[in-house]
């Protein structure tokens, strides 16, 4: 872990944007930071391992093509545990619908909203990604891990072939 923590508080809104958390320290020792990275309802959490440079959903075995999750009856909260790794998110209820983030070990943990498409780059080395989900009653691992292929949905094949996605980077100082 970075020796300080230095991230901007961006507040919580009542809306269906991503957001970006931050997290309270609560205790130093010697070389010990402890940090409370709690997510109040969260009730699943998963732990993505990635080694190397993994893509996650992988792309199209054949084409190449770009593939997504989505989640209808489920919040993800991620937090990169170390590496880092880069998200790209596609929501068409947003004014902008491409983005792409990337988080860094211990920084912010992301907050994608329920209907929003996303998938996931390592860095070189790999990364370790908690998520925090909150997933509501009816979702199960079936339905909230669909694989979207973009060659099959024009108008997200088009989004991320047309569009640039805003790209912003989130870590720690
Ligand atoms: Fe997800």
């Amino acid at each position: 872990m970075n020796s300080s923590l230095e991230i901007q508080i961006i507040k919580s809104k009542k809306s269906d944007f991503f957001e970006l958390i931050s997290y309270e320290k609560f205790r130093d020792t010697k070389d010990v930071r402890f940090f409370d990275i709690s997510i109040n309802k969260s009730n699943y959490r998963d732990l993505v391992i990635h080694n190397g440079p993994a893509i996650s959903p992988p792309n199209d075995e054949a084409l190449g093509s770009w593939q997504f999750y989505i989640h209808d009856k489920q919040e993800d909260n991620l937090l990169a545990i170390s590496g880092g790794r880069t998200f790209f998110l596609v929501n068409f209820g947003w004014k902008y619908p491409f983005y792409k983030i990337r988080l860094e070990a211990c920084g912010y943990i992301l907050r994608i909203p329920r209907g929003t498409f996303h998938r996931s780059v390592s860095d070189k080395k790999g990364s370790i990604v908690l998520n925090q989900a909150i997933r509501d009653k009816g979702g199960t691992v079936e339905s909230e891990f669909k694989v979207i292929n973009s060659k099959d949905n024009k108008r997200l094949l088009d989004c991320i072939n047309n569009l640039k996605p805003k790209f912003k980077i989130y870590s720690v100082k």
